[in-house]
């Protein structure tokens, strides 16, 4: 596994296991197969109703809680000082530990400042290892970085081949935040897997075409998090370390990037009334 070191020093895998749309039933024989496949770092959210499915099963995978990695986002309806306060004692319990490696904030409506205040707080007391955000672009990002005392370590955005984010990437590293990608894949939206330049790419390497998706972005520092329930799906979107993508190659992927999202746009009134929705 290769890592990357955040802003306040905490070492991260460049790989980890999502489990967005993991069935609640399902994720603990999910993480599980996850877990002995060589995952170590597991991402969920309290929006997605699985955390005590990846609880039930950090608690029996047998590998020690210290080798493990996990993230969890506050929801918009638990924003604020205090909910958000008690929505992340809520999220320890389910997911059975006395600490998170790294909580963030999922969606950048509501009262993210006060969820924020008790995220720093939460990561003074030291039961928190590094906060972040998800789905914060530059202008939500850069008003967060200029009025919070313990900088986010990590912004967590829709990133793939076909949405590369290279203008919302220079903001991240002006402030010192670590880029990861969520839906590394677009969840196959695009015909990603069978797209021609990236199975040409995979031929050559003798890998897939998801394979070659996720080489590409963990080549530009980008942190990843496939979600797969197949778990020889887990096991190829993990072997992706013993390969490089030459120069010629990344120029070809990078020719990919439609520079906007498969799914929505943060800005779309739409898109901002139905997530605010969540909050009321
Ligand atoms: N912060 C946010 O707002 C946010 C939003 C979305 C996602 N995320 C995070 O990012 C993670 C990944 O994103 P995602 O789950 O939305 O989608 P994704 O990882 O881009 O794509 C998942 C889809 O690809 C399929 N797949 C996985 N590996 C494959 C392979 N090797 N070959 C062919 N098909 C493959 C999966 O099918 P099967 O499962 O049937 O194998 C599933 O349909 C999430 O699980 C979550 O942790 C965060």
């Amino acid at each position: 596994m290769e890592y990357v070191t955040l802003n306040n020093g905490v070492k991260m895998p460049i790989l980890g296991y999502g489990v967005y749309k993991v069935n609640p039933a399902e994720c603990e024989r999910c993480v599980l197969d996850a877990v002995s496949a060589g995952y170590r770092f597991i991402d969920t959210a309290q929006a997605y109703y699985n955390e005590e499915g990846v609880g039930n099963a950090i608690m029996k995978c047998g590998i020690p809680r210290s080798e493990l990695f996990l993230t969890t986002k506050v929801w918009i309806s638990n924003a604020g000082y205090e909910k958000a306060k008690a929505s992340i004692e809520e999220s320890m319990r389910k997911l059975r530990t006395d600490y998170i490696d790294l909580l963030l904030i999922h969606q950048p409506f509501n009262d993210y400042y006060g969820t924020y205040r008790a995220m720093e707080e939460a990561c003074r007391a030291g039961y928190i290892r590094a906060i972040g955000v998800s789905n914060f672009y530059p202008d939500r990002l850069i008003d967060l970085c200029r009025f919070v005392e313990v900088a986010p370590a990590v912004n967590q955005v829709e990133t793939h081949v076909f949405h590369q984010q290279e203008d919302a990437r220079i903001i991240m590293d002006r402030y010192h935040v670590q880029h990861e990608s969520r839906g590394p894949f677009a969840e196959g939206r695009k015909d990603f897997f069978t797209n021609p330049v990236l199975n040409e790419i995979g031929e050559k390497h003798g890998k897939t075409a998801a394979q070659i998706a996720l080489r590409y972005l963990i080549q530009r520092d980008v942190v990843v998090i496939p979600k797969s329930v197949h778990r020889e799906r887990m096991e190829q979107n993990l072997d992706v370390f013993d390969f490089v993508l030459d120069d010629g190659d990344m120029q070809a992927i990078e020719a990919l990037d439609e520079k906007e999202s498969a799914f929505f746009s943060h800005y779309d009134p739409e898109t901002v009334e139905f997530l605010t929705g969540f909050g009321r």
